[in-house]
């Protein structure tokens, strides 16, 4: 039996029978693939130039594409194109409506292309426009973590290795080492988005074409520095998402961390942040919540973005070379990874701008736990003893305090003496938290003059530095 629908799909040709309806809907992917529509048109308009360059088209074949292709951008936009599941993919919905329109000279925009080649353009084209958006995003964040910085520059934080109290250190540190991680993230993407921009049009289904096209051109007309050079390799190839999807990995495992800090900070226990009301939920069922989903859900999301590299690299690990239609799969994980990322990375920005530190709580915090105990070490090692003699001494002393339920500064200079007579009256300078984060003046450490230097260095644009490293 003949299936007028069948002889309509573009590759219908050597086809009897009709595509079982299950089939059409299980392999089509417009559902997802028509977001690529923008990047489509611009790779056929720039092929269809190239073909009318080349002679392979007349000037009026090429004019007829060029503005049904724009009617048909039009159309997408305002929502009047209809897309059916029976278009299969978004390639073949808008080649097969631009016949509909302009007839015999649509039918030659596919010269000298295969949809091999044409997907991964729409893919390199899509990603690369992503990945400008989410640079911006993140120099948002960036920018947010620094201007809080600013703010909290006298701002004591007790430090934690092992979530125990370790040493005190200035907020603004803390805040920056998330701006560091961020700036490494943003070096990835940057990194990813050079090899993200290189022309795969032109590989055709896998081997290249006998037609004389012209692959420097499409690449000046698209604006990519680099034309791929080897057909095979650029119709299999995936990398640039897979690197890309690592890239997002690690921006939202870092996102997750800091939202980790801040759903532990923002509990009664530690009681460090608030966040704002706008920026957190209540419970249904127990009043007095107020909860940090915001913060939960990032770190959530986190998981989600993993599943997708993990989807990818498993998807690729089998293929044969070179296309294979297991590729189709690879979009769902890219655009779900776009969106997750953007969307965290834009409402992190806003949730740390609408947060208040408790300074009061944390300088408290700071104070307790012995938080210097490794200052009066170092002030041992400065008087000339072996530092793990000094350690030692300290611990005794710390025990001493444990026993006794007091803080070092408390002892008297007696009780010092007692466990090393070196110790004397200067020592009162070194413990109290204030001198603690000024004295750890090495560079990159916490002391205000360090912590200012950065912050003037991230300003001028003149960091990260390559330049020698003072200490101050
Ligand atoms: N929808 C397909 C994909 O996303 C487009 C390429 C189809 N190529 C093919 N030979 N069937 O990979």
């Amino acid at each position: 039996m003949k299936d007028s629908t069948e002889k309509s799909k573009p590759w219908g040709g050597r086809f009897q029978e009709p595509t079982n309806e299950l089939v059409e809907a299980f392999t089509a992917s417009i559902s997802f693939d028509r977001r690529l529509y923008r990047y489509d048109i611009e790779g056929s308009i720039a092929h269809a130039r190239m073909l009318v360059r080349q002679e392979i088209i007349n000037r009026k074949e090429g004019f007829a594409i060029v503005e049904g292709l724009k009617e048909i951008q039009r159309d997408i936009e305002t929502g009047s194109f209809e897309f059916s599941p029976g278009d299969e993919d978004i390639h073949m919905a808008i080649e097969k409506d631009l016949i509909r329109r302009i007839g015999d000279a649509g039918a030659k925009l596919h010269t000298g292309r295969s949809r091999n080649d044409q997907v991964a353009l729409d893919v390199r084209l899509y990603l690369r426009a992503e990945i400008k958006e989410i640079l911006e995003f993140m120099k948002v964040l960036k920018g947010a973590f620094l201007e809080l910085a600013k703010k909290e520059a006298e701002t004591i934080l007790p430090g934690y290795t092992h979530l125990q109290k370790a040493q005190p250190v200035l907020l603004a540190h803390y805040l920056l080492a998330w701006r560091e991680m961020l700036d490494r993230d943003e070096s990835r993407l940057r990194d990813c988005y050079r090899r993200v921009n290189v022309l795969p049009l032109g590989a055709a289904a896998l081997a290249g074409t006998s037609l004389p096209i012209d692959r420097a051109y499409v690449a000046r007309l698209l604006k990519f520095p680099e034309i791929s050079r080897n057909s095979m390799d650029t119709v299999s190839d995936r990398d640039f998402v897979a690197e890309f999807l690592f890239a997002s990995c690690l921006i939202m495992m870092h996102l997750s961390r800091f939202c980790e800090d801040l759903i532990l900070w923002s509990s009664g226990e530690f009681n460090f942040v608030e966040i704002s009301d706008a920026f957190t939920t209540g419970s249904s069922i127990m009043p007095q919540k107020k909860n940090p989903d915001v913060a939960e859900l990032i770190r959530g999301k986190t998981g989600r973005v993993y599943g997708n590299l993990i989807a990818l690299l498993t998807l690729l690990k089998g293929l044969p070379m070179t296309y294979n239609r297991d590729l189709q799969e690879d979009k769902e994980p890219l655009f779900d990874t776009v969106d997750t990322v953007k969307a965290c990375l834009q409402i992190l920005a806003e949730m740390i701008r609408n947060m208040k530190f408790n300074r009061e709580k944390m300088r408290q915090e700071a104070e307790g736990g012995f938080s210097t105990a490794t200052d009066l070490a170092e002030y041992l090692v400065m008087k000339g003893i072996p530092f793990r003699e000094a350690h030692g001494i300290v611990g005794k002393l710390v025990s001493f305090c444990s026993e006794c339920k007091k803080e070092l500064a408390q002892l008297s200079m007696e009780e010092f003496q007692r466990f090393c007579p070196v110790i004397n009256e200067d020592i009162h300078d070194r413990l109290s938290v204030s001198n603690s984060v000024r004295s750890r003046k090495s560079y990159g450490g916490t002391a205000c003059r360090q912590v200012m230097e950065q912050i003037r260095q991230i300003e001028e644009g003149a960091y990260p530095s390559t330049r020698r490293r003072k200490e101050a």
